[in-house]
């Protein structure tokens, strides 16, 4: 019997690698979700829908769609085996520029999602007496960055109920696990989502986070282009999560994942914020010495 894995914004980045890479081995059976909107991507991708793989519309801030896509799976299936809360967002903007609309939006699609979906699929798990449920976090989950505070906040949330509910659940020899990717060599900063305040303070060189947003924007964008890890390989870190006999809580998903988890335990608090404040790109131009710099223009703004 083949176990079956639920995977959430599956149509394109990492969630269509993992699609892809549980695919090839024929071991599973893939339930593909993705918004409404994004199920076309699939038959663009090469994946058409079969005994062994659906594919289902889910958008996971929708409560209606988690509960159909999760009741017809122990309904007409054998019940869901693993789960992996992949879809998510992020917002760039810095504290003073993150209003209340969009600091909901971040947690619900992030954070509030993944766990209301966890919810539905533990009673089933639980009677099994087995489950994994798979997390895709980030190294914002372990530190934040300036310009990504609410990004951050909603996969610190996600990491810190899921370090309970690795707790809670574990009797029933349901396992859960955060994978952390860092920077990824992918498409993924040209959808991050800017508030109005951010693309306003970017737009203007006289504003006093202009250099904020200008810095971080283009060190982003080259190291994620320069970046050595892919979807692909942080797909086999998924796939090696999901077959592990006893996976660990937290997975680094990248080579600097790591480099940051061991920063993080092994230098003193003090010490460790110190340098990461040093690295930040041309930090001692931000704030009272700003410069005026050439607008740039990152092709998803808002
Ligand atoms: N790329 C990186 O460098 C990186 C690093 C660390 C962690 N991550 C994490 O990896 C995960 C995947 O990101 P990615 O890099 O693959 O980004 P991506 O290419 O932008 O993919 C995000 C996916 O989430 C889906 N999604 C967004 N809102 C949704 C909603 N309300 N309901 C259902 N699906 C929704 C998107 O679908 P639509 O296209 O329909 O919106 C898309 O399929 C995220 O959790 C992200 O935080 C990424």
């Amino acid at each position: 019997m083949r176990p079956t894995v639920l995977i959430t914004g599956a149509s394109t980045g990492l969630g269509l690698a993992i699609a892809k890479r549980l695919l090839e081995t024929e071991r599973y059976h893939l339930v593909l979700t993705a918004r409404e909107s994004s199920l076309e991507r699939f038959a663009e991708a090469g994946l058409a829908p079969s005994e062994h793989v659906w594919l289902r519309p889910l958008d996971v801030t929708i409560p209606s769609e988690r509960e159909e896509v999760i009741d017809e799976i122990e309904r007409e299936g054998t019940g869901l085996d693993v789960l992996i809360n992949n879809a998510g967002v992020s917002y760039r903007a810095v504290v003073e520029d993150v209003t209340e609309p969009h600091r909901l939006a971040q947690m619900d699609i992030n954070f509030r999602s993944p766990m209301e979906l966890a919810r539905l699929a533990l009673p089933g798990m639980r009677s099994r007496r087995r489950g994994r449920i798979i997390n895709i976090s980030s190294v914002g989950g372990m530190m934040a960055m300036p310009t990504m505070a609410v990004y951050s906040a909603s996969k610190f949330a996600l990491e810190g109920a899921c370090e309970a509910l690795w707790y809670e659940v574990r009797p029933w020899n349901i396992h859960v696990s955060l994978v952390e990717p860092g920077f990824i060599n992918s498409d993924g900063f040209e959808r991050v989502r800017w508030t109005e305040l951010a693309h306003l303070a970017l737009d203007r060189p006289s504003h006093p986070y202009h250099r904020h947003y200008h810095d971080m924007t283009d060190f982003i964008a080259r190291v994620m282009h320069n970046a050595r890890p892919t979807p692909e390989s942080v797909a086999r870190t998924v796939q090696r999560t999901i077959e592990r006999r006893r996976p660990p809580l937290r997975v680094p998903g990248t080579p600097d994942a790591y480099l940051f988890d061991l920063m993080r335990r092994f230098l003193p608090r003090r010490l460790y914020h110190e340098l990461l404040y040093r690295s930040l790109p041309h930090i001692r131009t931000w704030g009272p010495q700003a410069q005026p710099v050439m607008r740039m223009a990152p092709r998803a703004m808002r």
